[in-house]
């Protein structure tokens, strides 16, 4: 797939850099003209991905989070964001709908899910003590006008 454009940001796990991705994310993707759900659906997806990195990731310690963006084949979104925390023991286990290891602060389980529905693809790579690396991809509707 041909590479249209890429971006790179890295940030520290600040919560308050959770918004910082959201507007970062649709701010890249705006020349491709998205619907108003394909915005949505992406834009959280990130939020979602950079919030698990932030909290189970960094879990209240500071290291960098890193956003990247591709446009593949004019229409495709490809997003990783990684991080060096202290990673996922069980993949299959965590990706199940309402699982959290946070239960006690107000956490839904649902990060993996949403991620899953709203994209058209995901996969993480984690390892405990290393970090984890979600990837996703959506290919945006054809503007037939
Ligand atoms: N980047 C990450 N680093 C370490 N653990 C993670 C990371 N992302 C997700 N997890 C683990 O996967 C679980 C499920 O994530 P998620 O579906 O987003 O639910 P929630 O964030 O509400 O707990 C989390 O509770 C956590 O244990
Ligand atoms: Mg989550």
């Amino acid at each position: 797939m041909e590479i249209i454009n890429e971006m790179r940001v890295m940030f520290l796990s600040k919560s308050e850099n959770e918004s910082f991705s959201r507007v970062a994310a649709a701010s890249f993707i705006s020349p491709l003209d998205p619907t108003v759900s394909e915005l949505v659906e992406i834009k959280t997806a990130v939020s979602e991905a950079v919030s698990n990195a932030i909290i189970h990731g960094y879990d209240g310690t500071i290291g960098v989070v890193t956003l990247e963006m591709r446009i593949l084949d004019t229409r495709t979104v490809e997003i990783t964001v990684t991080d060096q925390g202290k990673g996922i023991p069980d993949i299959e286990k965590a990706k199940e709908p309402l699982f959290t290891t946070k239960p006690d602060e107000e956490r839904a389980g649902m990060g993996f899910t949403v991620m899953e529905t709203f994209m058209d693809s995901m996969e993480i790579d984690s390892a405990p003590d290393k970090g984890t690396r979600i990837m996703m991809k959506k290919s945006l509707t054809t503007d037939l006008t």
